[in-house]
């Protein structure tokens, strides 16, 4: 074999053996075979020095070609093997942009949030502010502030969830708070600190939504609830502004006019005369029948004079109704804890 076929040969063998190479490193190994340091080519080249100089160029010609061969079929087949490598990672990694979206998950707001900016937004629109106070409350305002003597039953553990201290020590005068009563207090004191500076305080109007705890648990009634309580005092507050408030907002909250709403006597500690609000519609599945919706009254003179105010000028109403029972009614939900136990089956019908 002269030198022209064993270098046609060579080449051949070289190209073979890159199309052979399915990963980019058999390749390099391929190569490294012909092109490296020791590869046969490289030998070759190597080896002009031992022939004349006249044979010298004719035969480094010819290597020279043939090594130009290799590298081109080493370039071309790296670009192929490049190119099916991206092509398997497209195709690995499609996207089918035609399959139909799979859409968003919109949360909303659970039914009694949506009570909640209801209550909120009505009181606001006769000049209500909204108010807020902490869950965690003390003892004397979630009770003494609103004269409920040392020995009512509503301070006993059964009915109240105290807290521990670090040792397993109960708190008695850290609880969770058992109403939003607290926040009368923490409201009109903060009022009087703020307008203390002129002749006569300017009326205090506010609502404060929120959750309240007490140890209860049955179908209408759970260990966490909600409650809004309305506060309105001023100079010459009567209770005939508290039926006129509470009476329209029960008829717009309800969005009808097709209801009764009755003050029943009744008795609350912080409040003098006191009652219960009832409201009966007159139509419907619940057609005729009083419920049971808040509880109200004027506030008594010890509670105005603990939130700072003076009883011989001022006078106020208060009122704190449940807005889980008017969520209830409103969509004819039956067991409150449905409300609690986030079942999006349930809550999903509020939207
Ligand atoms: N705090 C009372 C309760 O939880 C409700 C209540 C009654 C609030 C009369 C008031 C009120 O502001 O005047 O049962």
């Amino acid at each position: 074999m002269d030198n022209q076929e064993q270098l046609a040969e060579l080449v051949s063998k070289a190209i073979a053996d890159f199309s052979a190479a399915t990963l980019p490193a058999e390749l390099e190994d391929a190569k490294a075979k012909y092109l490296g340091k020791d590869g046969s080519l490289t030998a070759l080249l190597k080896g002009l020095g031992r022939l004349q100089p006249d044979e010298r160029k004719t035969v480094g010609a010819q290597i020279n070609r043939a090594k130009e061969t290799v590298e081109l079929a080493l370039v071309t087949r790296r670009e192929a093997l490049r190119d099916a490598q991206l092509e398997a990672q497209l195709t690995a990694e499609a996207l089918d942009v035609t399959l139909p979206g799979r859409g968003r998950m919109r949360g909303g707001l659970h039914p009694v949030s949506m009570s909640l900016e209801r209550i909120e937004a009505l009181f606001r629109s006769i000049g209500f502010e909204v108010a807020d106070g902490p869950e965690i409350e003390t003892d004397w305002h979630n009770f003494t502030a609103l004269n409920t003597p040392d020995n009512h039953p509503a301070r006993s553990m059964h009915d109240t969830f105290y807290l521990h201290d670090t040792d397993g020590k109960i708190q008695q005068d850290v609880l969770l708070r058992t109403h939003t009563s607290p926040v009368q207090i923490r409201a009109m004191l903060a009022h009087v600190e703020r307008y203390k500076h002129l002749p006569a305080l300017p009326e205090l109007r506010i609502l404060c939504p929120g959750r309240v705890y007490r140890v209860d648990s049955d179908a209408t009634h759970s260990p966490m609830f909600h409650q809004a309580e309305g506060l309105w005092v001023g100079e010459h507050v009567s209770f005939a502004d508290l039926k006129g408030v509470v009476t329209d907002f029960l008829h717009n909250f309800f969005e009808s006019d097709d209801l009764k709403v009755r003050f029943r006597p009744s008795f609350f500690p912080f409040t003098e005369p006191s009652a219960e609000i009832d409201v009966a519609f007159m139509s419907g599945a619940l057609e005729g029948r009083w419920l049971e919706i808040a509880g109200c009254g004027m506030m008594h003179p010890n509670v105005l004079r603990c939130g700072g105010f003076d009883p011989e000028k001022y006078t106020g109403f208060a009122f704190g109704m449940g807005p889980d029972r008017l969520t209830m009614l409103r969509y004819g939900v039956n067991d409150l804890r449905l409300f609690f136990e986030s079942d999006l089956r349930f809550l999903k019908q509020f939207h």
